[in-house]
């Protein structure tokens, strides 16, 4: 009965599911394996009884911008704050798309930007990345510019791939477009790759990042865009009031304050990416690819059994619907034992009677 009422939009989406991961090895989501660090665990708990948590929260995210500012080398004014760098995808759409407009993505990369392009009503054109998904920037370009998208989205790096885009592929793009480039760095403190160099140059360029990944919040749900001013106060028109709490709001800018914590484990992460990317190569019938980020993707004829085998052992990592993800399947990088236990289990499907 109430699907009469159901909105053609919404008819076209499927709730968002994920695993609950509650027990087990979540290796899914690409989140880190450690939580808060105790510096800053104690800095909140002091803080807690300062925060008026009666009050609305502060509109103007005065102290983490400043503390964004701080990290990122740019101006306050430069500076937008999101729940999560989801709300900002949605919130770039509602800013510069019309229902009927087009915007660009790649196949594959983050699915949201198409959710929420979905959501606003607007055509999603994608462009396929070839066989090691990479992209021919020369058909790209000429691509968006038949197309006309007032939107482009550039994942870098990409996921679920972990593969970069150079920055001259994103400055040739900025140039040859007539809309908005969006170059999502929300595994930036992996790939230590950004285009922020490029945006006094470009009013149209807006860089997303977020406190999900590397920065260990993602239970608390903060991103940030670093764009023009101009690009700023257009976000600022359909930001929802209040849509960072007091205490996500804390918590992100005492994360910053401890940089020397959060460097000591990315180390850590780029380490066992290295190491667990070496030992999948060394695995027959396994194609794995070079990644930028805290997970690997790899291809291989077993990945049902494999998927499988790990469920078995609650481990879990990232299988896809998408055809050109077929045979595909994305682990984020754990801790040492976490990742020991991940390939333990593939290597044993693998070999499994050899
Ligand atoms: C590329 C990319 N962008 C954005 C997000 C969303 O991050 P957030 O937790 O800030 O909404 C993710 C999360 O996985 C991601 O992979």
């Amino acid at each position: 009965m109430i699907n009469r009422y159901i909105s053609e939009r919404a008819l076209r989406l499927e709730s968002y599911k994920a695993e609950p991961n509650a027990q087990g090895i979540a290796l899914d989501k690409n989140e880190i394996p450690w939580g808060l660090n105790d510096n800053v665990e104690e800095a909140l708990i002091k803080r807690l009884k300062a925060l008026r948590l009666n009050r609305y929260p502060d509109n103007d995210y005065a102290n983490l911008k400043k503390a964004i500012s701080k990290y990122t080398s740019v101006d306050t004014r430069s500076i937008c704050i999101g729940n999560g760098s989801d709300e900002l995808i949605h919130m770039a759409l509602q800013a510069f798309t019309d229902p009927g407009d087009i915007i660009a993505v790649q196949n594959p990369t983050f699915p949201m930007y198409k959710v929420y392009g979905t959501i606003c009503g607007v055509r999603v054109w994608e462009y396929n990345l070839d066989g090691n998904f990479e992209m021919k920037s020369d058909e790209f370009i000429n691509c968006i510019q038949r197309e006309k998208p007032r939107i482009v989205f550039l994942c870098n790096p990409n996921n679920p791939t972990g593969i970069k885009l150079e920055l001259q592929e994103i400055e040739e793009i900025l140039k040859r477009i007539d809309g908005i480039v969006i170059v999502d760095e929300a595994y930036f403190e992996f790939s230590g790759l950004t285009a922020a160099g490029l945006l006094p140059g470009y009013e149209n360029l807006i860089i997303l990042r977020t406190f999900s990944k590397a920065l260990g919040l993602a239970g608390l749900r903060v991103g940030y865009m670093l764009a023009s001013p101009a690009v700023i106060s257009c976000f600022e028109r359909v930001r929802p009031p209040f849509n960072v709490n007091t205490f996500a709001q804390a918590a992100a800018a005492e994360v910053l304050e401890d940089m020397g914590k959060v460097t000591e484990r990315v180390e850590i992460i780029k380490g066992e990416r290295k190491r667990l990317t070496a030992l999948l190569k060394g695995l027959r019938g396994l194609q794995c690819f070079e990644s930028w980020s805290n997970f690997i993707l790899f291809r291989s004829g077993s990945t049902g059994k494999i998927y499988e085998r790990l469920q078995e052992a609650g481990i879990y990592v990232r299988n896809f619907s998408n055809p050109v993800l077929k045979d595909c399947l994305r682990v984020t990088i754990g801790s040492p034992s976490e990742n020991d236990s991940f390939y333990e289990a593939v290597k044993e499907v693998l070999y499994d009677g050899a």
